[in-house]
This record gives C-alpha cells, sequence and structure tokens, in this order.
C-alpha cells in the first residue's frame, strides 16, 4: 500500500493536515532534545519518507538512522537527506524483527507507524529490546479526540472528506480509506500507555496534540527488565 503512494504522501501529509504534521514531528524532536547529544544513536522505525528521521538529526547531534520495509518510501527519504548535513542511513527492515542487536540505541522513535503493525505489542516489545536500558521511546500517533463536539467534526473530516482528497491525489482511495479506519481500531491514548507499562516501559506519559487528534506517548525502557 506504502508502495503505491510513495510518490505522493509527503504532498497529502502536509495538504490534508494544514501543514500541522510538520509541527508534530517537530514537537518529537523538541521533547527528544536532551537525549539528541553527541555520540547518541537514534532509531526512527518506520521511518517512511524520513521527516522524523531528519528533524531528529537536524535537532541535535545524535546519529540518527531510519528503518522502513517500504523500499519506495525508503527512496524518497534518501532523496531528501542527500545535502543534509550530517549523514541519515536509511536502511530496509522489519520493525517486528528489526536487524539490530538488542540494546544498541539510546532513542527509539515510531511515527505514524505502530498502528499499522499486525500486533502492536510486539512492535513496542522490538522498540524495547532495541534500547539500551533506560533509553527512550517515542511514539507519535493518532489518536482519540478529546472534546466531544471537536471529535464529531474530526470524525466527519476524517471518514468522508480525507479519503476523497486523498484517493484523488494519490490515485488510492483505500490507503485513505484504510487511514481512518486503522486509526478507529487503534488504542487511544490511555490504552496505549498501559501497553507501553505492559511491554516493559517505565516513566510513560503523554500529551496529547491538536486536542488529542494525535498524541506523543513516551517511556525510558525500565533498568530491570
Ligand atoms: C504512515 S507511514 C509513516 C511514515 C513516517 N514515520 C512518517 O511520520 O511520515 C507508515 C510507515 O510504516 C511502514 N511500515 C508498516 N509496517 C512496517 C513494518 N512491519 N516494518 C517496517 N516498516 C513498516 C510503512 O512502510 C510506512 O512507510
Amino acid at each position: 500500500m506504502f508502495a503505491g503512494i510513495a510518490g505522493r504522501y509527503d504532498l497529502l501529509n502536509h495538504l490534508l493536515s494544514g501543514n500541522t504534521d510538520k509541527r508534530w514531528r517537530r514537537l518529537v524532536a523538541e521533547e527528544l532534545r536532551p537525549s539528541l547529544v553527541e555520540g547518541a544513536r537514534v532509531l526512527d522505525v518506520a521511518c517512511g519518507t524520513g521527516d522524523l528521521s531528519l528533524a531528529l538529526s537536524g535537532a541535535g547531534r545524535a546519529q540518527v538512522l531510519g528503518v522502513d520495509f517500504c523500499r519506495p518510501m525508503l527512496e524518497v527519504a534518501r532523496g531528501k537527506a542527500n545535502g543534509e548535513a550530517r549523514r541519515v542511513p536509511f536502511v530496509e527492515g522489519d520493525a517486528l524483527r528489526l536487524p539490530f542487536a538488542d540494546g544498541v540505541f539510546d532513542v527509539a522513535t515510531i511515527a505514524f507507524g505502530l498502528r499499522n503493525l499486525s500486533s502492536v505489542e510486539e512492535g513496542l516489545r522490538e522498540l524495547r529490546r532495541v534500547l539500551k536500558p533506560g533509553g527512550r521511546v517515542a511514539v507519535l500517533e493518532f489518536s482519540s479526540p478529546v472534546l466531544p463536539g471537536f471529535r464529531a467534526l474530526f470524525r466527519f473530516y476524517f471518514t468522508r472528506v480525507l479519503p476523497r482528497i486523498g484517493g484523488l491525489v494519490s490515485g488510492s482511495r483505500g490507503a485513505y480509506e484504510y487511514l481512518p479506519d486503522s486509526v478507529s481500531k487503534f488504542p487511544d491514548q490511555k490504552r496505549l500507555a498501559e501497553l507501553m507499562r505492559e511491554t516493559g516501559f517505565a516513566q510513560v506519559g503523554y500529551r496529547n496534540l491538536t486536542g488529542g487528534i494525535a498524541a506523543l506517548h513516551t517511556g525510558t525502557r525500565s533498568l530491570q527488565t
């Protein structure tokens, strides 16, 4: 599905969100900035076209690596990384079987990727596995709008308007019908925080973005497990 829309993915993200997606990714980089120090290793999982990877690289001095299993998305990411001051490698790999040893990264991120995995828990466990004990995780994902009136309005836009525009611009209406469908099945803010604790993360917290349309969950790999 992502291979089919790779060429229009960025344009549609910015168009359909009125550029809010850029702000959300910048907030992730801001939140993680204290960890993005010289010598730190950062893994951006399901990196897609690399916007979060590049934001993280630009926000500090850490070595950022992006991983995704969709080659056309990675090709777009590599094109954007050309000419960046710091090299950001983009490699092919499955988020459920990351091609990295245990405990090697200081930070692991996943933006709008966890929802697409066949198992959210397995995805979280795999993020935890590659983190050093005490390493930080950040999950940026669509969530559940918190205000009832706003929720109804957003739901109308997300299920009725967005698939039409997405379908027209990308040529793949299915991909943009899948989006609201997958979000409706994804755990809400509180449940995702619980799942993070259950899969071995400590100091788990979240903040709602744009009234809960998205949420940024953060945590650290427990020192004990
Ligand atoms: C909605 S895009 C998000 C891309 C990017 N993180 C962003 O913020 O725009 C979801 C990405 O997850 C990737 N993906 C889905 N399942 C995956 C898996 N099992 N392993 C690796 N990547 C996966 C897709 O290829 C796609 O690039």
